[in-house]
């Protein structure tokens, strides 16, 4: 199986973010473990680039140095508004909080896809991107908390509780992190 270059792990990632964003505008689940899991989700990842990713691009393409600082400050904006919406979960002002983290987020995202992995996927071959894909995904994963490759694995502990509260998994609130894992896998 041919690895998974950087710019499609990244663009990847995105895309489970996004969802995680439409699930909390819509109401679809609990909010504070919805919120959490954008929290844990969004950190792992932007450390990752940081610490993987953004220095590749630097090095293959020196006049894209500005772009990636810029990218640098936009993860830290968009963590001190997830930060707000966070402490007004309970508040009538949350939907106008956590509009302004995701407009955020996709504002970063989309100067990502269109300016900043376009110039590192121009910069290096294919062997490299799969090398860096490698590098981010382990870290996010390391950032995770978990270094197993499966999909349940991946998961962070309050994840796993979120889907083993959609699953109605009786015994789930004194469960460990595993033990949800595997009930997980047996509902399956
Ligand atoms: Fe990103
Ligand atoms: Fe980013």
């Amino acid at each position: 199986m041919a690895a998974d270059d950087a710019v499609t792990l990244i663009e990847k990632d995105h895309r489970a973010l996004e969802a995680l964003f439409d699930r909390v505008t819509a109401g679809d689940g609990d909010r504070d473990a919805l919120i959490e899991q954008i929290n844990v989700r969004l950190a792992a990842h932007s450390r990752a680039e940081e610490a993987e990713v953004y220095p590749a691009i630097v090095q293959a393409q020196p006049g894209e140095e500005e772009d990636v600082e810029h990218a640098h400050h936009e993860h830290h904006e968009a963590e001190h508004l997830l930060r707000k919406a966070r402490n007004l979960t309970v508040s009538p002002h949350f939907d106008e909080a956590f509009q302004a983290f995701v407009g955020a987020v996709r504002h970063h995202v989309e100067e990502e896809e269109q300016k900043i992995l376009p110039a590192l996927r121009k910069a290096v071959d294919q062997a490299t991107l799969e090398q860096l894909g490698a590098a981010f995904e382990q870290a996010r994963t390391e950032l995770l908390g978990d270094e197993s490759g499966e999909d349940l694995g991946q998961a962070t502990k309050t994840e796993l509780y979120e889907m083993a509260k959609e699953a109605e998994i009786p015994g789930r609130s004194t469960m460990t992190k595993d033990e949800l894992a595997e009930a997980l896998r047996d509902n399956e």
